[in-house]
């Protein structure tokens, strides 16, 4: 890729963290991909260690017919993650799995790091299967990852976060899933509960986009067999899985920007609001949460 830069330019591409290879000696030198260069040809730098505007001169470089050399763009490549042993890639097949084959899939999933550490994978919780088909519900509830207590319950959001997400659903009519408790009276279990990630995060730390995309295929899954009425994405990560494909610069957007509007995963409607953990520390934006629960209930 060429392009004719100036100086301001330049600066422009170097504040947003662009690398412009200059070439140093327009008469001679001819354009060569950086690439194609053999790493023992290339000059001693670290990786993403290019000056802006140092010169570059590999050693494949032949002359050429003396022409004005354009500036080249120097796009950076995502580092490919180094294999853990012990790792296994996803079954085949996800995309036609059945309610069970896909709990199993979870169940022995061994496609990221997160394996070696997890007590239990977290699929989800939802009213009691009915044969081999997914559960019937309404809605879908999509938190972050399992924390501790859920790593050992093997189920989502059974710790503090997660009275507060059961007395939510409890003012919209609605009650989790539960082989043992019988749903009281007024309230549907037509709800299914689960996470972006199906494995903990050690420490409880973020998500790593590696281990949201290894995990997004099964989370897909879900929403084709489940066919919610409504997804209702709770926190950042929740969202930024479910929207990444529909809303340009999604990772720019503070969450509490996405609220307010209805979106659509796989044709379903999709409305974000906070995560019950960021909830139980900000009392004061309850009320927002309630009004994002609102406008999720008017789409059903
Ligand atoms: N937070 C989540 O996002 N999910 C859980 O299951 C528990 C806490």
């Amino acid at each position: 890729m060429s392009l004719d830069l100036d100086k301001r330019q330049r600066a422009i591409l170097r504040e947003m963290g662009i690398r412009v290879w200059q070439p140093m000696a327009p008469a001679t030198a001819v354009e060569v991909a950086p690439d194609l260069v053999a790493a023992s040809e290339q000059p001693a730098r670290a990786a993403g260690q290019f000056d802006a505007e140092r010169p570059v001169t590999p050693a494949v470089m032949a002359p050429a017919a003396a022409r004005p050399m354009p500036a080249t763009v120097v796009l950076q490549k995502t580092p490919v993650p180094e294999p853990v042993p012990g790792l296994q890639p996803h079954p085949d097949g996800i995309e036609l799995m059945s309610w069970p084959a896909l709990q199993n899939a979870v169940a022995e999933c061994r496609a990221c790091a997160l394996c070696q550490s997890r007590k239990n994978t977290v699929f989800g919780v939802g009213p009691a299967l009915a044969g081999q088909a997914a559960p019937q519900v309404d809605w879908l509830i999509v938190g972050e990852a399992p924390g501790e207590n859920e790593d050992i319950a093997g189920e989502p959001f059974v710790g503090q976060a997660g009275q507060l997400l059961d007395n939510m659903l409890q003012a919209m009519q609605l009650q989790r899933g539960s082989a043992d408790v019988p749903p009281k009276t007024g309230l549907s279990q037509r709800v299914f509960i689960t996470n972006v990630l199906k494995c903990r995060p050690p420490a409880n730390r973020n998500p790593e986009p590696a281990e949201v995309a290894q995990c997004a295929p099964y989370l897909k899954r879900q929403v084709e067999l489940l066919q919610p009425k409504i997804i209702l994405a709770l926190g950042k990560f929740a969202a930024q899985s479910l929207l990444q494909d529909s809303v340009p610069d999604l990772q720019k957007i503070p969450l509490g920007k996405l609220r307010g509007q209805v979106y659509r995963y796989l044709g379903v409607p999709v409305v974000v609001s906070y995560h019950p953990a960021y909830l139980l520390r900000s009392l004061g934006d309850k009320a927002k949460a309630w009004d994002d629960l609102c406008l999720a209930m008017g789409q059903i």
